[in-house]
């Protein structure tokens, strides 16, 4: 990748956890950041950012609405590039999916895309996730899952599974618009993100990891993860934006192992934590997805492995005071 970019790039979702990952990547590379966060008089969604090396000089912040056009214009005008992470990150049962979820998620892409083509960007990197490929349980078995597959929309609405609706249905519009308005856009699926916290809060999936490591014993039935180190990820966008040959959907993930695999991995590595055993997979899941990520690798993205992940997200835990 080249060094000393001199150009204006947005990054909506900046105070998130991946996103402070890569406003930090985008500083050090010589970028100029403009960084959206939802409320900017909130130190623990500012703070963070202002600390980081080359903030003070290439670093403004903007509020924004993802529903509210004009907040998400003035952030993107000037910028030449736009990353878009904001959305609603919600895992657990929501009350009202369609206002919580949803509206914010797809009418908050469209904003971001019809801002970004308004003021000539010339390409946009569109957070979509794994969860915008899988549940998809009408693939075919013997058919590895790839960027081909797409979530089953009536599987989620059955299983009121609303945030890979939210996922799916955010990126679909995206290649709508993309392919309607003729913008540059494309996009990163990126598994179950875990490392070091720059935020003061814990995002949805540090979440995870955080109540394992407390003894949670929530099952969470045939769920493979795909691990993925947040420093790889906000390598990704970047890979991604730089490289004008890169095009499509990409997932990234360093591997996929079924959930109880992992619990036994965090249990082995950290046997001082009360680690549930959980039920395992009774296949090897990783050879279910060799290459899953092999557009990234293709590009020069090297994954960091599982065990790193593990340990760089519970060394993170423990001394954000998060876990003693
Ligand atoms: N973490 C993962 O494992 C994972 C995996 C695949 C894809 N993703 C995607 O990656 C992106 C970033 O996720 P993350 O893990 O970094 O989550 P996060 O820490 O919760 O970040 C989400 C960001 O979106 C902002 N946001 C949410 N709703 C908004 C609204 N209505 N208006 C303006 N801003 C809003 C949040 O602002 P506040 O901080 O003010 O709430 C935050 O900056 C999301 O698109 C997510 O779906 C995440």
């Amino acid at each position: 990748m080249s060094k000393e970019k001199e150009e204006t790039v947005c990054v909506t979702g900046g105070s998130g956890y991946i996103g402070s990952w890569l406003v930090r990547l985008l500083l050090d590379r010589g970028y100029t950041v403009h960084a959206t966060v939802k409320d900017i008089k909130n130190e623990g969604e500012t703070k963070h950012l202002e600390a980081l090396e080359g903030a003070e000089s290439r670093l403004r912040l903007f509020q924004i609405d993802l529903l509210d056009y004009d907040s998400i214009a003035a952030a993107i005008n000037g910028a030449v590039g736009v990353f878009h992470l904001a959305s609603p990150c919600i895992v657990d049962k929501v009350q009202d999916p369609e206002k919580e979820l949803l509206q914010p998620a797809i009418t908050g892409t469209i904003n971001v895309l019809t801002a970004a083509k308004e003021s000539g960007v010339r390409r946009v990197v569109v957070t979509s996730s794994i969860s915008a490929i899988t549940p998809s349980p009408s693939w075919p078995a013997d058919v590895i899952k790839d960027e081909n597959c797409w979530t089953d929309l009536d599987y989620c609405t059955q299983n009121e599974l609303w945030y890979p609706a939210s996922k799916t249905l955010a990126e679909k519009a995206a290649w709508e618009f993309a392919k309607e308005k003729g913008l540059d856009v494309v996009v990163l699926n990126p598994g179950t993100v875990m490392g070091p916290i720059l935020p003061p809060v814990l995002n949805a999936s540090m979440l995870m990891i955080f109540r394992l490591l407390k003894g949670c014993t929530e099952v969470y039935e045939n769920f493979f993860m795909g691990s993925v180190h947040v420093k790889d990820v906000a390598l990704a966008y970047i890979l991604l934006y730089e490289n004008q040959s890169a095009s499509g959907r990409h997932i990234c993930v360093e591997a996929i192992s079924h959930y109880g695999d992992f619990a036994a991995k965090v249990a082995e590595l950290y046997p001082e934590y009360k680690v549930p055993r959980l039920p395992k997979d009774t296949q090897p899941g990783l050879l279910r997805v060799k290459n899953a990520s092999k557009k990234l690798i293709d590009l020069g993205l090297q994954f960091t492995s599982m065990e790193q992940i593990i340990k760089d997200s519970v060394e993170s835990l423990k001394s954000k005071g998060f876990i003693a």
